[in-house]
């Protein structure tokens, strides 16, 4: 029995560990250009894998991996092609001679302001970035954006004074900064959509009521003793609550009809 585990043990494939791909068997490579150089990588991999199948590793220019936190903008061009492309290394799969850059960081003014000392009157936009008025509805700053921000539609409600709109337009806004990095005009828009969304949320939209309460509701220390006794909790008891005998909502409930049985801390 032990003589079988080790022979299967023995032929079992070597797995690599951490970020390194494992290249799926049977998969083609294909050449792809970092900084210049020529690497053959699996075809499936995204770009950020890839570089790290060809040894890269990312120090900075990396974050969540899941095209939220705007660490790994990366410009590229194809073979034969004019355009400049732009994409993010954790979300766009490499095609064969892709011309590759990363660009982690790109300096762009950013204003310093306190919110509580702001308004949600437009002039305090213009005052802290007058250099908004520099655009010259290029778009490149739109044909940049890797999440399809209409940069430019959120730069113009915002040269028309409505905040709300430059709010809604610039939400999935993941800050990498590639539109700063083809403006002709030298606006930092996504610290200037960043500072709108922020106006709006303190100054413009409706107070959420529900969250008022729960904010009343902690300061009146309604949760102090519950947490007290969670914290106090060994693994054994918190993985009863919180896993083994935890109620659940039942899936595809429609939004707002499910009540938990125990209502006491909602
Ligand atoms: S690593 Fe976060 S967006 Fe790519």
């Amino acid at each position: 029995m032990a003589e079988a585990e080790n022979i299967q043990a023995k032929q079992a494939p070597k797995v690599a560990t951490g970020d390194r791909a494992i290249l799926p068997e049977g998969a083609k490579t294909i050449p792809v250009y970092v900084m210049g150089k020529r690497y053959e990588v699996p075809e499936t991999l995204t770009i950020m894998k890839a570089m790290e199948f060809a040894g890269f590793k990312f120090i900075r220019g990396a974050g969540c991996r899941g095209g939220i936190c705007g660490a790994c903008p990366t410009v590229y061009r194809k073979a034969g092609d004019y355009k400049l492309f732009f994409g993010l290394a954790c979300q766009t799969v490499v095609e064969p001679n892709m011309y590759l850059a990363q660009i982690p960081f790109y300096p762009a003014n950013r204003a310093t302001y306190k919110l509580e000392e702001l308004s949600g009157d437009p002039e305090v936009i213009y005052a802290l970035y007058p250099e908004l008025f520099r655009c010259v509805a290029c778009n490149l700053c739109t044909k940049a954006c890797p999440m399809d921000v209409d940069v430019l539609g959120y730069i113009s409600a915002l040269k028309q004074g409505n905040i709300a709109k430059a709010a809604e337009i610039s939400f999935d806004c993941i800050q990498c900064g590639l539109c700063a990095s083809r403006c002709m005009g030298e606006l930092p828009q996504y610290h200037i959509g960043q500072l709108a969304r922020r106006i709006y949320a303190k100054y413009i939209q409706p107070k959420a009521e529900h969250l008022q309460k729960r904010v009343d509701d902690i300061n009146a220390q309604k949760y102090d003793e519950v947490l007290k006794n969670l914290l106090a909790m060994d693994k054994e008891n918190l993985e009863k609550i919180y896993i083994n005998e935890r109620e659940r909502e039942p899936d595809l409930t429609p939004p707002g009809e499910w009540v938990p049985q125990d209502t006491q801390y909602l």
